[in-house]
Parts: C-alpha cells; sequence; structure tokens
C-alpha cells in the first residue's frame, strides 16, 4: 500500500483551523501582587481550603474519582435534579465542550461582548464562525442586549454565549432580562449559554432558568468562588436531554478525584464560604469607595465581582494604570482594547491590607 501523494513520509491528516491558533504555558506571576487573574484570594478561603485538603489521604490520588456524590450535593444547591447537572474540568472545559456538542453542529456561534477569550479559541478550532454582538453601551458603559436579540430574531439556530455578571466590566443583567434572552432563543431555536463565574459575588443564580426553558444552560465555574482555579472544576447546569447528551462526551473523565475531594469539602461548608463571598463584597466595595474618594473623576461600574472595574475617564487611561501599577509589582488589567470599555482598568481582590495598599499606591500614581 502508498501513501497518498499529498501525503509526505510520517505526517498525518490534521485540521486546518487548528494550525492558525496557538499554545504558550500561563505566564507565572507569582512574584508580584496579582490582581489581574481575579483568583479568590481571601485569608479565610486560605484556611478553609488548607483544612480541607488536609483531610485529603493518597486515596484520592491512587483510585480513581467517583463524581456522582458531588453532581448530587452541586443539584441540591443548585436546586436542580442530578440530571441536569455535569461536571467538567473548569469552564473553559465546559466550553470547548458546548462548542463541541453543540455549536459545530449549528455552524454558529452568537457571543455577547466582551466575548471570553475561550468561546472564540474553541470556536476558532473547530471552524465555527463567531458573531460579536454589541454588549456595552454608553460612557461610563451599561450592559446593552439589542444586537443580541436582533441576530437571535433573525439569524439561523445557534449557541448565544453571555456572561453575566460581565467580565470585564462587572456588570449585571437583572435575571428576567436573561429571561428574556431565553425566551428569544426558545422562540427561534437557540441554545442560550449563560456563565455566571462570578455569580457568587453579586448573588447572580440563572440556575433556576433551566426549570423553566428547554434551551438554557448555565456554566457554573468554581475556580474564583470556591478558591479551587487550580483544582480545575465547574458544574453545567441544563436541562436533563441537554445534559444527557452532553455527557456522552464523558469531560468528568479529565475532574480528578483531588478535585471532587475538595469541592465535596468545602460543600460540606457551604455557610462558610458564603461568609467569604459577603466579605468579599464588603472589601470589594470598601476599596472602589476608597479610590474613588482619591479619584473624583473617576466612576466604579457597580456591582463588579470579585473584582473592580473602573471608568478613567480618559482615552488610554486603563493601560497608563497598569504600566504605572505594574511598575511597583502590581499586576491589574487595562480594558482599552475591550470593546465598550475604553479608559478602564479593573482590579481584582486580595485581603484588606494589600487593597489599602494598593489604594494608597494608585492615589500616588495615578
Ligand atoms: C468569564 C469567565 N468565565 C469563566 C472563567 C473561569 O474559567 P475556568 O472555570 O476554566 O477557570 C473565567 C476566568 O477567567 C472568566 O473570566
Amino acid at each position: 500500500m502508498t501513501a497518498p501523494a499529498a501525503r509526505r513520509r510520517g505526517e498525518f491528516p490534521t485540521r486546518p483551523e487548528v494550525h492558525a491558533a496557538h499554545w504558550r504555558p500561563r505566564g507565572d506571576h507569582r512574584h508580584v501582587l496579582n490582581l489581574k487573574s481575579c483568583e479568590m484570594q481571601h485569608p479565610a478561603a486560605d484556611r478553609l481550603v488548607t483544612e480541607v485538603l488536609s483531610g485529603l489521604t493518597a486515596r484520592e490520588v491512587r483510585g480513581y474519582p467517583y463524581h456522582l456524590g458531588l453532581m448530587e450535593r452541586l443539584a441540591e444547591i443548585g436546586g436542580t435534579a442530578v440530571d441536569d447537572v455535569l461536571l467538567t474540568a473548569g469552564s473553559c472545559g465546559a466550553i470547548a465542550l458546548v462548542v463541541d456538542g453543540y455549536a459545530q453542529p449549528a455552524g454558529r456561534l452568537l457571543a455577547q461582548e466582551p466575548v471570553f477569550d475561550s468561546w472564540l479559541h474553541y470556536a476558532a478550532l473547530r471552524g465555527v464562525p463567531v458573531t460579536r454582538c454589541a454588549g456595552l453601551a454608553g460612557s461610563p458603559p451599561e450592559p446593552v442586549t439589542d444586537e443580541l436579540v436582533a441576530a437571535m430574531r433573525t439569524g439561523p439556530p445557534a449557541v448565544v454565549a453571555i456572561t453575566d455578571p460581565g467580565n470585564p466590566a462587572g456588570l449585571v443583567l437583572p435575571v428576567p432580562r436573561i429571561a428574556e434572552l431565553a425566551e428569544v432563543a426558545a422562540e427561534h431555536g437557540h441554545l442560550l449559554v449563560v456563565d455566571e463565574c462570578y455569580g457568587a459575588f453579586t448573588g447572580t443564580d440563572h440556575v433556576p432558568l433551566v426549570g423553566r426553558f428547554p434551551n438554557v444552560l448555565v456554566l457554573r465555574s468554581l475556580s474564583k468562588s470556591w478558591a479551587l482555579a487550580g483544582a480545575r472544576l465547574a458544574a453545567v447546569f441544563g436541562p436533563a436531554p441537554v445534559i444527557d447528551y452532553l455527557r456522552r462526551f464523558r469531560t468528568d473523565s479529565a475532574v480528578s478525584a483531588p478535585a471532587v475531594a475538595l469541592a465535596t469539602g468545602i460543600a460540606a461548608r457551604l455557610p462558610e464560604l458564603r461568609g467569604i463571598w459577603r466579605d468579599v463584597t464588603a472589601l470589594r466595595d470598601g476599596f472602589a469607595t476608597r479610590v474613588l474618594a482619591d479619584h473624583p473623576g473617576w466612576t466604579a461600574l457597580r456591582p463588579g465581582g470579585n473584582f473592580v472595574t473602573f471608568a478613567t475617564g480618559v482615552p488610554g487611561g486603563g493601560h497608563a494604570v497598569e504600566r504605572a501599577l505594574a511598575a511597583r509589582g502590581i499586576r491589574v488589567r487595562g480594558l482599552d482594547d475591550v470593546a465598550g470599555l475604553a479608559g478602564c482598568v479593573r482590579l481584582s481582590l486580595a485581603d484588606r491590607d494589600r487593597m489599602a495598599g494598593v489604594a494608597d499606591v494608585l492615589r500616588d500614581v495615578a
């Protein structure tokens, strides 16, 4: 047998789109105060995770994971049936899954700006065209949905991706507005996917929509709100037939036993975790108030997540603050290149003392 002429010896068929994609290792920023990645940096969360970690044994590493107990617990917390939940290795895993399972067959992804990078990445890998719809308008920006709704009303069935609370703006659409989107999606045959990664910090809960609409998925990452970014774990909530279809991709096989044990241990201490969320929001609001007192020309986009996004009102102001803080070992994200957020900068939160120090530096440099 001879190899096809077009293929040289040792060369295998590949997906052409993948060659246009890139990989690089995550940058290691442990030597600076990293207020860019929105990880949970709270002393009580560190204590909670450390205590739960100390209960793990070699069994969690040498044995295969059992996912069902955690799925049941997450379903109970979400107020759904276990048939409505599946686990993925972080919400990036969930996004890849939805692109594979639904966006690729539909051939179309509609996404509300600012679009979380993973949607763009996985859609590009699968050759799925993305229609990006304005999600913010005005100065200071407010969330808008008219473009998205128009695209849903006029286009063929697609996956529709929205992040709420929005990131990096930290603005929230009221749940009834999301329910209206779900209604339009249902009328026109779309699957609406709501990423509520930061919902714990605004009290936003979209999971009840799963019981009302046959075409809504909710992505709930445990990275930020459960202080488990390194464990790589997320829950996807959806109507049982949608979840049943997606489970067949077996994303849980990439969810490790230590991650399951950690989340199970934290789930057993939910009241403590909820207290931490309340404290993060108090810290956020106090930090925003302090910074605004020093910068009367700035606005804070409320409510935020476990971060505050400030509009400086100055073109290029976001990157200017980013550079000024970087020179002092503080990593934040200037947002001048993000649709609708020119002049804005986002700072995620660490403990109170550190944030008081950051406010002092901001007063002096910006
Ligand atoms: C909008 C959004 N969704 C999800 C995530 C979390 O992704 P993962 O669960 O893969 O850590 C992030 C983290 O940066 C995010 O900003």
